[in-house]
């Protein structure tokens, strides 16, 4: 909903935000400015600057930077809309409503919240009723304690149908507000029907931790073994993580914020100490959970099972998570040991065991790369695994986090080549060359490469393999080179400028006076230019030319035809013109 712009700057105007930040850091004026300890980094020496009567902050830093409304989401965790109706309500002021229509979903949206909570309350009343002894011995044997099952609200439904209408009869709740939320279904024309009973029933809750739905568990074997509510007006499976009000609330206390499977799960690591533990419910993650997530911290771990399913699970997951991934949006992955479950791992072998699997977790893309890349598959199969890495970097819209991926991927792929066409570490360096001069001429001949590629980054793509497979001696030009891979041919050269590596283009394109003009062809043809690339990059292994030529002379020898002949020429000639260079650069 959008705000109106006159109420949010009535808002900013009477919300003090020296006072407002002052709560929660200790400033002092410098001038016109109040100034502190920076509360979203940490620092010793005060970067952290409120401007009173322009009502913003900014960290000099961090690079933090908002007016009050930002300040709460950020100390508090709040979306914008929470923020404004704290905000207003310490104003005194009334958050209004877009239109009477959202005014009045909002009021029914309230009155259905109300129900839910009376329906929570009468399933924990329940529990603790003679008939609920058998859910609470349950929950006890599941190792719970009393105030975990309390933290939790966990319920149990009655026995047999019509328990809950019965309960909340006598506040007025109608049988048709039991359907709104979830707890009765109505199918067809007969009369509705309680959705739970026999179960253990666990409210879901909101991010804000009012309860919007249920859940509930069979107490043995029976089928299903839990029974989600359905979508309603207040529940929404798609952006609803169980356990994510309370785990919002540690994660500012410091938790770290898990992803796990189910509801037990949830509940055993929070008892275990892991506060930060959600999970959807029953649907695989979705984009909206991410974004929920990464409101609250910027690199959430999720939890997977340790068989083929729960890699197929993450490995779906990931792909979800690739679109809307970007600098401080991102996942960590961790495989359970197999056959557990987080529930399962702690009762069994304690906190220290999940501890151990959240230390193991791996980022996303190395996390990717493992489950694509197979070793020693065959050609055909390293193949598709390549193009397979390549469309899973291309899925990531934020460009500079695209262009690292890009490169890891390719980075990791040349390290882990099978064996026996291992790539050179360093290259090795070339025979014939007199040693002295070889420095010199190593880092021009990268230098001129570089330049070419510059100048013609439309070939950027084509050669890209070649340049992985480099490690440069020049350290500029090895900056350069890394930054090339996976980057895209357009605006290249401004796009690495950008990035830093400003000096690093200088040093390799050559603007100084004396410095001796890399080899660059501004007017040569693409075809021109990639002959010139492919000549530049023999050039840095003389090595590999002879030995191509004395493999040519070798088909030659057993096959005269005109092709081997023509190979064998041009590979002469290459190699003339390489002993040229070399000549030039070897003169003083
Ligand atoms: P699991 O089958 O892994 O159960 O389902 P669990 O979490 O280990 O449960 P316990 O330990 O036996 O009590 C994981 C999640 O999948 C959903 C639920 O959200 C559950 O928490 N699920 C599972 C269902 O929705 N329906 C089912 O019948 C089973
Ligand atoms: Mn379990």
């Amino acid at each position: 909903m959008a705000l109106p712009e006159a109420f949010l700057d009535e808002l900013r105007a009477r919300t003090p935000l020296g006072a407002l930040v002052g709560r929660r850091v200790r400033l002092t004026r410098a001038g016109r400015e109040l100034k502190g300890l920076c509360p979203f980094h940490n620092e010793k020496t005060p970067s952290f600057h409120v401007v009173e009567d322009k009502g913003f902050f900014h960290c000099f830093g961090c690079g933090a930077h908002g007016d009050a409304i930002g300040f709460v989401m950020r100390c508090e965790n709040l979306g914008f809309m929470e923020a404004v109706e704290r905000l207003a309500n310490e104003a005194g002021m009334t958050v209004p409503r877009a239109s009477p229509e959202a005014a009045a979903a909002a009021e029914r949206a309230a009155g259905l919240s109300a129900i839910a909570e009376a329906a929570s309350a009468a399933f924990v009343r329940r529990l603790h009723l003679p008939e609920g002894r058998p859910a609470l011995d349950y929950l006890r044997k599941r190792g719970l304690t009393e105030e975990t099952i309390r933290l939790f609200g966990l319920g149990w439904s009655g026995e047999g149908r019509g328990a809950i209408a019965a309960d909340l009869r006598g506040q007025g709740v109608t049988v048709e507000q039991l359907v709104a939320v979830g707890l009765m279904k109505q199918e067809d024309d007969r009369p509705p029907v309680d959705l739970f009973f026999n179960r253990v029933m666990f409210p879901i809750r909101d991010r804000r931790g009012r309860v919007i739905g249920f859940g509930g568990r069979t107490l043995g074997d029976g089928q299903p073994k839990y029974l989600n509510g359905p979508e309603t007006a207040l529940f929404s499976k798609r952006r609803t993580l169980y356990g994510l009000d309370l785990a919002r609330a540690n994660a500012r206390a410091g938790a770290e914020l898990v992803v796990v499977e189910g509801y037990m799960d949830v509940i055993a690591l929070h008892q275990a100490g892991f506060g930060g533990a959600v999970a959807p419910l029953g649907t695989a993650l979705t984009t909206d959970h991410l974004a929920e997530l990464w409101r609250i911290a910027p690199a959430p771990v999720i939890c997977f099972d340790g068989d083929a399913a729960g890699a197929r699970a993450a490995l779906r997951t990931a792909e979800v998570a690739l679109p809307a991934i970007g600098p401080g949006r991102t996942l960590g992955l961790a495989t359970l040991p197999p056959g557990e479950d987080p529930d399962t791992l702690v009762l069994r072998r304690g906190a220290d065991a999940f501890r151990a699997v959240l230390d193991g977790r791996r980022g996303l893309a190395d996390a990717l790369f493992d489950a694509i890349v197979a070793p020693a598959a065959a050609p055909e199969e390293r193949a598709a695994q390549r193009r397979r890495l390549d469309e899973l970097a291309e899925r990531i819209q934020d460009r500079d986090l695209r262009d690292e991926y890009r490169r890891h991927f390719r980075d990791r792929w040349f390290r882990h080549r099978p064996a026996g066409r291992a790539a050179p570490a360093r290259p090795s360096r070339p025979v014939q060359r007199p040693a002295l001069a070889a420095d010199r001429s190593r880092m021009l001949r990268e230098r001129n490469l570089l330049a070419l590629l510059l100048t013609h980054p439309m070939l950027l793509p084509r050669f890209e393999d070649a340049l992985a497979a480099e490690r440069f001696a020049s350290p500029h030009c090895e900056q350069v080179r890394t930054a090339l891979i996976g980057l895209d041919p357009e605006g290249a050269v401004d796009h690495l400028r950008n990035s830093g590596l400003a000096e690093a283009l200088e040093a390799v394109l050559g603007r100084g006076l004396t410095d001796i003009p890399p080899t660059t062809l501004p007017d040569a043809t693409p075809e021109e230019a990639a002959i010139a690339i492919e000549r530049a990059f023999a050039g840095l292994h003389p090595e590999r030319l002879e030995q191509e030529v004395a493999e040519a002379r070798a088909a030659l020898a057993a096959d005269f035809c005109e092709a081997n002949l023509r190979r064998v020429e041009a590979l002469d000639r290459m190699c003339a013109e390489l002993r040229a260079d070399y000549a030039e650069d070897a003169a003083p």
